[in-house]
């Protein structure tokens, strides 16, 4: 990774339109209806960025949205990328380091993710307050980007204090249940054995997935703070576990999307001039 890289892309996206976006969010899987309702001035397609890379996962449109919503200057990742599609731990982070150098000063991040926890249901909203990183490395291995943040980044508080403290209150606000749990992130792109359903719930997660850990671990590097929310859309129950399909993610996630965007929307909303 060449920070030179970053500042093409960032003034690629300048030159393009983006300027000085306030917040960041990243889109998961099926989790898009926020884009729905934006303001958009400018949506360019990843393969169209310096450096970027194609989405190559169908649920995912593969884009950079940027537009006004509650007068704040947001910009959107529609679809991210995965260690499972054959990408580096580089290429999966990359826009996390240019949306910061562009300018974002917090980012929000959703996902689809199975439940360990016994007590989540289908469509249940986690907000992440811990992870464990299953994957088989770390995206600020090799020479470090001093530009960027230091060399031996601190993790004692990965997410936001400041962040979930604010959806907390505003979930409680909507009447909107939001769970707080520790996500482990596992490389798929196959789902857990019941086995691992097993090892993971005895390592202390409470939800698994297959991304989001390499984006959070950058954006801490960088001191831009971050804030998660997960949707459940499927319950990893080793004792009774059922075949999962895409069509029941999808399906779960479309569902806890509409609370999702109605809680990052009042965030928005409610988010100090930044
Ligand atoms: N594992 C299990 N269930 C899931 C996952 C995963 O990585 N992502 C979404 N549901």
């Amino acid at each position: 990774m060449k920070y030179e890289h970053i500042l093409e892309a960032v003034s690629f996206l300048k030159g393009s339109g983006i300027d000085q976006p306030d917040i960041g969010l990243i889109l998961g899987t099926g989790l898009d209806k926020l884009a729905e309702i934006m303001h958009k001035e400018v949506e360019i397609s990843y393969t169209d960025i310096p450096y970027f890379v194609e989405t190559t996962v169908e649920a995912h449109k593969g884009s950079l949205l940027f537009g006004t919503h509650h007068g704040k200057k947001i910009v959107m990742m529609r679809g991210r990328f995965h260690l499972y599609e054959g990408y580096s731990f580089d290429q999966i982070t990359f826009p996390v380091r240019v949306l910061k150098v562009l300018g974002i000063k917090q980012l929000l991040v959703s996902n689809a993710s199975g439940a360990l926890n016994p007590s989540y249901s289908l469509s249940d909203l986690v907000l992440l307050d811990d992870h464990i990183n299953f994957l088989p490395g770390n995206p600020l291995t090799g020479r470090n980007i001093h530009e960027l943040g230091p060399r031996f980044p601190d993790l004692s508080q990965p997410y936001d204090p400041v962040m979930n403290k604010q959806l907390k209150q505003l979930a409680e606000t909507l009447d909107i249940a939001l769970f707080e749990g520790v996500y482990a992130a596992w490389t798929g792109p196959s789902l857990e054995t019941r086995a691992e359903y097993r090892f993971l719930r005895n390592a202390g997660a409470d939800v698994v997935g297959m991304s989001t850990v390499p984006e959070v671990i950058v954006a801490n590097h960088m001191k831009l703070p971050v804030a998660v929310v997960s949707v459940v859309t499927d319950l990893c129950d080793p004792d009774n576990l059922q075949p999962l399909t895409i069509e029941q993610v999808l399906h779960h996630a479309n569902k806890g999307s509409r609370k999702l965007s109605r809680l990052f929307d009042k965030y928005i909303q409610t988010a100090p001039e930044l």
